[in-house]
């Protein structure tokens, strides 16, 4: 059965996909909005530093499971778990699969909005003004539209498989969307004001570094930005050849995203204080103007005093959301699916109707009761099902799995080394960071 598992075919092709689930909306648009809100570079450190010590841990731990089982989350947290604990896998893995339902249900909703704004520059350049302003304007009907595109996008290349689909896509998209975002810091850079977001935002500010809102933040931000806790990882683990160096490619993968990031935010920040040296309005009482003003609201009133230019300088910032989402969905909805094709024996097409299906449903719940329930998905998911998840993880491979758990085994010292730090020391500090989160 297993040699009949598809599966990624280089060592590249995995590390762009995994790369391309992590990186996403949370790299381009919510790293830089956390690090101009929390002193610059000094939120640069604590992230750097909690991605370095737990984060990055986690997403190692994730695959690694994946890696070992060659099979589905859930398939792959019931054999983990043994005999005596399998069935705590299994609802684990389950559990799983509805964190990843829930992320792509509020996801999915945010990147139709990046296609939405990437198609407004196209709609002014055919003299469409009607158009562009509805493209621009967030309402039911245009996210009634746009989300069920995404998710069909999504579906696509799912359907197609792993190497044919993700590893194809992940191949072209990601070289793509880094050409872009470096196009993009470049011109932006050549702007009047660029210079002075650039100092803010490497200078670092470390008035409130000792603040644990700071902390909690970075922890957040980085297990989000790794796709910690939905099983995306896991799975992708799983298409990886059982040879391959697990402890180098996360690592790879870690790196990729984490520059990216760093990049983002140096796009993002110069942006801003050129929109502000343009007299466009990007602070209020001293803290950024809100999240979705500073991508929906200053960037694009930016792009459309640029003149002509800002047309094309609109549609590839748009663009490049739109492709990072992408690769960061994909990898979501092959968690279902996959657990789907290998479990309950569906073909594969079925499968990602069903799946895309079952999110366009949950989707469509959040936008007719927006104000209720987007930010509490959001925060559901990303506060409390991430983390636990990460937890449970870090206990399944330093404690439940016994048979077959090479990472305690015949290990070189530094494997030894990093299998001990993910029993002990990994689970109490996210336990700490946690409660804090839970009492903040
Ligand atoms: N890592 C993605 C981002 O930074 O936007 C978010 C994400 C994607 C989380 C896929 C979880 C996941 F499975």
């Amino acid at each position: 059965m297993n040699n009949t598992r598809d599966g990624f075919n280089s060592r590249i092709g995995f590390v762009l996909a995994a790369a391309g689930s992590a990186i996403g909306l949370g790299n381009i648009w919510g790293f830089p909005t956390q690090a101009a809100n929390h002193g610059g570079g000094a939120f640069l450190m604590v992230y750097l530093l909690v991605l370095f010590l737990l984060a990055l841990p986690a997403m190692f731990t994730e695959m690694y499971i994946g890696h070992t089982a060659q099979a589905n989350p859930v398939k792959a947290l019931g054999k983990a778990c043994g005999e005596k604990s399998a069935l705590l896998g299994k609802t684990a893995g389950i559990i799983g699969l509805f964190g990843a339902i829930g992320m792509l249900s509020f996801y999915s909703i945010v990147a139709g909005w990046m296609v939405s704004h990437s198609l407004a520059p196209l709609a002014e350049l055919a003299g469409q003004t009607q158009a562009k302003q509805w493209l621009n304007t967030n309402s039911l009907d245009r996210n009634l539209f746009f989300t069920p595109i995404f998710i069909l996008l999504t579906a696509a290349i799912i359907i197609k498989g792993v190497s044919q689909g993700i590893e194809k896509w992940s191949r072209r998209l990601m070289p793509l969307l880094l050409v872009m975002l470096i196009s993009l810091i470049i011109y932006i850079a050549m702007q009047e004001g660029a210079a002075e977001g650039i100092r803010a935002y490497l200078i670092p500010d470390f008035s409130n570094i000792t603040d644990p809102k700071l902390i909690i933040s970075a922890m957040g931000q980085a297990f989000f930005s790794l796709s910690i806790g939905v099983g995306g990882m896991m799975v992708y683990g799983s298409y990886l050849k059982k040879e391959e160096n697990l402890v180098k490619l996360s690592i790879s993968v870690a790196a990729l995203d984490t520059v990216i990031a760093v990049l983002a935010g140096l796009l993002i920040i110069p942006a801003l204080f050129v929109a502000q040296h343009q007299g466009i309005e990007v602070y209020n009482n001293g803290a950024l103007i809100g999240e979705g003003q500073l991508i929906f609201g200053i960037l694009p009133q930016l792009f459309n005093q640029m003149g002509e230019i800002g047309i094309f300088v609109g549609f590839a910032f748009f663009f490049l959301l739109s492709i990072a989402a992408l690769t960061s969905t994909i990898s979501s909805t092959e968690v279902p699916v996959a657990y789907i094709v290998e479990s309950k024996f569906m073909d594969r097409r079925k499968a990602t109707l069903l799946v895309s299906l079952v999110v366009l449903v949950a989707s469509m719940t959040i936008i007719f009761n927006f104000n209720t329930l987007f930010g509490f998905v959001i925060n559901v998911v990303t506060n409390y099902h991430l983390p636990i998840m990460g937890l449970f993880y870090f206990i399944v491979v330093g404690w439940l799995w016994k048979r077959g758990n090479v990472l305690f085994e015949n290990q070189t010292k530094t494997i030894k080394l990093l299998a001990y730090y993910i029993k002990f020391v990994c689970p109490i500090m996210l336990t700490a960071v946690f409660l804090n989160i839970v009492s903040a």
